[in-house]
């Protein structure tokens, strides 16, 4: 068993060594791997309109066909998103005649519909709290405010002193953060979340694959070996795989984050200015339907046999639960550990109970 462990982890580090080869690179710090690739390096490191340049190795740019150029502050690889800012310090101003992500691979995080008022009561922020003033656009004599528009008819008799400059629906955004966007495709959650390094599969195309992690390439009782210090027999049911692969992950984030310093993942999720960052309690998720599957193993959604978040196949009489509102199934023990962490559907990033409680509040 021994044996098998130390073969193990040679593999793992020599599969992982030769397939990241050349592609990651850092950028101020910041660790750039795919699909993003800095324009110095192969296209093929990155996927396309995934391009970031490295400015003097102090920041990182994104350059966006209709919406122009933005500093990069944060990228979540893990749930995908991305956290920039203007350059010239003032986010709102980029952002007050909209956002066009038309041409790129990105939406945005959290859409809101805002209006953007220009007010000639300086302190109007301080009469209506739920303003959200903006510094770089206000003057002495005038204010420029923000503010949802479904709060405007709560608050219109206090800001008959402001005139709209426009209504736009805006990414959540934050004075020092910047605004968060998302990007789907291509979708290496899974791959991210078992450790693996994310890449296309051939030459050509736009296909990705999973290499190393504890998604792909060395046997299921070898990764077990790896993470136990210990050979498991392979009896272990997929719920089992899949929690196991969590620790895995939870071991590997840990790891990364001593060794670069880099806090990715983490500094994403920990976010909470739109409420995603904390996840859901006990009866919230038990709440949610479980459905078993039977021989056929049919959903309601035809195609749909491979649970996003440890990337094993459904089996007969499994358990799985879905999210009500966006109707995707996950096996119910993975989802959970999940939901824990993190309230957003894992593929769509929906919040049910988060959107629910802001319309109805
Ligand atoms: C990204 O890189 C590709 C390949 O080098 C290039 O064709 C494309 O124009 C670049 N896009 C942007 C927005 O820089
Ligand atoms: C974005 O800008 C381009 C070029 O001006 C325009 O053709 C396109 O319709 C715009 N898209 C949106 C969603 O406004
Ligand atoms: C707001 O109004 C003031 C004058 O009332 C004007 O000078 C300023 O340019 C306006 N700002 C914006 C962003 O519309």
């Amino acid at each position: 068993m021994a044996l098998l462990q130390i073969l193990s982890l040679v593999l793992l580090s020599v599969q992982q060594s030769t397939s990241a080869g050349i592609c990651p690179e850092y950028c101020a710090g910041q660790s750039v791997h795919f699909p993003f690739r800095l324009s110095t390096q192969p296209d093929r490191c990155g996927y396309p309109g995934f391009n970031l340049s490295c400015k003097n190795q102090i920041k990182a740019m994104l350059s966006l066909p209709f919406a122009g150029e933005f500093v990069v502050r944060d990228i979540d690889y893990l749930y995908q998103r991305i956290w920039i800012n203007d350059p010239g310090g003032c986010t709102p101003a980029r952002l007050v005649h909209g956002l066009n992500l038309s041409g790129t691979p990105f939406e945005p995080q959290y859409p809101e519909s805002y209006v953007f008022l220009n007010c000639s009561d300086a302190a109007i922020s301080k009469q209506v709290p739920e303003v959200r003033y903006i510094s770089c656009l206000s003057g002495e004599t005038f204010s420029v405010v923000a503010i949802p528009v479904d709060r405007l008819d709560m608050y219109r008799t206090l800001l008959w002193s402001c005139g709209k400059i426009a209504e736009v629906l805006v990414p959540d955004w934050d004075p020092i953060y910047g605004m968060g966007l998302r990007w789907t495709e291509p979708n290496c959650m899974g791959c991210e979340l078992g450790g693996g390094t994310c890449m296309f599969k051939s030459d050509t195309g736009l296909d990705i694959r999973c290499s190393g992690g504890f998604n792909s390439g060395i046997s299921t009782s070898a990764k077990l070996g790896i993470i136990f210090g210990a050979g498991i027999p392979l009896l272990c049911t997929l719920g089992l795989v899949c929690h196991l692969r969590r620790k895995a992950n939870d071991f590997y984030n840990h790891h990364q984050h001593h060794n670069s310093g880099i806090s990715v993942p983490v500094v994403g999720s920990s976010r909470s200015a739109a409420g995603n960052a904390k996840g859901l309690d006990g009866p919230t998720i038990e709440a949610y339907p479980i459905t078993v599957l039977d021989e056929s193993r049919r959903l309601s959604r035809p195609g749909d046999n491979t649970c996003s978040i440890c990337l094993c196949e459904y089996q007969a009489n499994e358990k799985l639960r879905t999210i009500p509102d966006c109707k995707h199934y996950f096996h119910a023990v993975c989802l959970d550990e999940w939901l824990k962490r993190n309230s957003a559907c894992p593929l769509c990033r929906n919040t049910p109970h988060i959107s629910a409680a802001i319309v109805s509040s």
